[in-house]
């Protein structure tokens, strides 16, 4: 640490698996960005499932341990909170975390619904701390690319495009009935695990949502239920011929949008898509060509671009130091960044808002804008045909 440094308490509340990965950036974060003028002192951690809460002073030492998150709020040595417990804890706890005068690192979606999401950011904006949200696929430099070069007229002028985030995590049948399939805590299902960060891409590369269709489906519609006792959390399986419930969220949403901008955009998710393992892409058509990503090669582009319409060839771009952070990472064009370089770029952003004091990379109003989209895509599935996305409050 140099004299210089300003310390950092940070506090962490769910020591799941995004819990760890936020640690695990803080860990990092001077490895890459060294001109960054802070240390981070891991204060606190509080999780309600007490091998949690060994597991992460064991990985990570943090000095205290907390069993409610409350007493980590209370805590005067914690400045900055992660907030990584499940989304129906998200606005008690993002709430709180303003009030407390804390700097708030959340993931998304934040909360089950737009007024979950909205009350969040009124907290943060009123007790003037900062506010990022985990949509992390934007910190991806060849996202950024994607992103300039749609801007910057590379494809002519974007017509349409298709976003998809399709997974198998909850393709088992067997897998238990745990939180995540209930309406009360687990929301709507795969629109706030997946869909959540499909119209935080599409609103990052092509801008706001004007209006949507959507169709939803529950295709494993009874799961066996979680045994007397047994962890809630994770994808652990039951028995065949278990007790079973009903699952309450949905599986599958297709949506046709239309941006502000006119293009219109096919948005897919699924979580119980067998065969398809973190399919997570991103396709721009424009009037002069095409652009496309993937997460699964993350580093890479393919881009169409030219005046010849037809039979125009599609070449693969590896994106170099021009863009995003990958200087930070890499030497060079080619080597591959991880998942969890995209929480530190993240985390980056976050720690210069909070030095600065002006805001930095996904934010709130964000994850606003998230959720109102998903909410018309539950009342356009529910039978209310093409639906109005509400414009952001100014
Ligand atoms: N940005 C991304 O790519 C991404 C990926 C996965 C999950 N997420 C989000 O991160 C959040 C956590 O997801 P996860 O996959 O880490 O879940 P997880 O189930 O692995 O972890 C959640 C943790 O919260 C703890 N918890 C439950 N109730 C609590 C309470 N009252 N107080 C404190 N801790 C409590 C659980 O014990 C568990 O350890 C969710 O909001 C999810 O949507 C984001």
């Amino acid at each position: 640490m140099s004299e210089d440094d300003r310390e950092i308490g940070v506090g962490v509340i769910g020591a799941g698996w995004l819990g760890d990965v936020h640690v695990r950036a803080w860990a990092r974060l001077r490895h890459h960005y060294p001109d960054l003028p802070v240390t981070a002192r891991f204060v606190a951690v509080a999780d309600s499932v007490p091998t949690a809460l060994a597991g992460a002073q064991r990985k990570h030492g943090f000095a205290t341990a907390y069993a409610d998150w409350r007493d980590l709020l209370a805590d005067p040595r914690v400045d900055v909170v992660s907030v990584t417990a499940p989304n129906a804890l998200h606005r008690e706890i993002g709430v709180a975390v303003a009030e407390a005068g804390k700097h708030l690192w959340i993931e998304k979606p934040v909360g089950l619904s737009p007024a979950d999401a909205e009350a969040v950011a009124d907290a943060v904006g009123a007790a003037g701390v900062q506010g990022t949200v985990g949509f992390n696929y934007r910190a991806v430099p060849a996202v950024a690319r994607l992103r300039d070069l749609v801007a910057g007229g590379a494809i002519g002028t974007p017509t349409h495009a298709r976003v998809v985030l399709l997974s198998d995590y909850a393709a088992h049948p067997l897998a238990l009935l745990t939180w995540r399939y209930t309406l009360a805590s687990g929301g709507h299902g795969v629109l706030g695990d997946l869909a959540s960060h499909a119209v935080d891409l599409t609103r990052f590369v092509l801008g706001d949502l004007e209006r949507l269709v959507a169709e939803t489906a529950v295709f494993v519609s009874e799961r066996p239920r979680v045994p007397e006792g047994a962890a809630t959390y994770g994808h652990a399986l039951g028995g065949d011929g278990d007790p079973t419930g009903t699952v309450e969220n949905e599986d599958f949403v297709s949506a046709l949008a239309r941006t502000r901008s006119g293009v219109l955009v096919s948005l897919e998710c699924s979580r119980v898509a067998v065969g398809e393992q973190n399919h997570y892409a991103v396709e721009v058509h424009g009037t002069h060509g095409l652009v496309s990503w993937d997460f699964r090669t993350q580093g890479e582009l393919l881009l169409s671009a030219g005046d010849r319409f037809v039979d125009q060839p599609t070449q693969r771009v590896l994106v170099g130091t021009e863009s995003g952070d990958l200087g930070r990472f890499q030497p060079g064009a080619g080597n591959a960044m991880s998942y969890d370089d995209t929480k530190v770029i993240e985390l980056a952003g976050f720690v210069r808002s909070v030095l600065s004091g002006k805001a930095e990379g996904p934010q709130l109003v964000d994850a606003v804008a998230s959720a109102q989209a998903l909410d018309a895509m539950v009342r356009s599935a529910a039978g209310a045909g093409w639906v109005d996305v509400p414009r952001l409050r100014a």
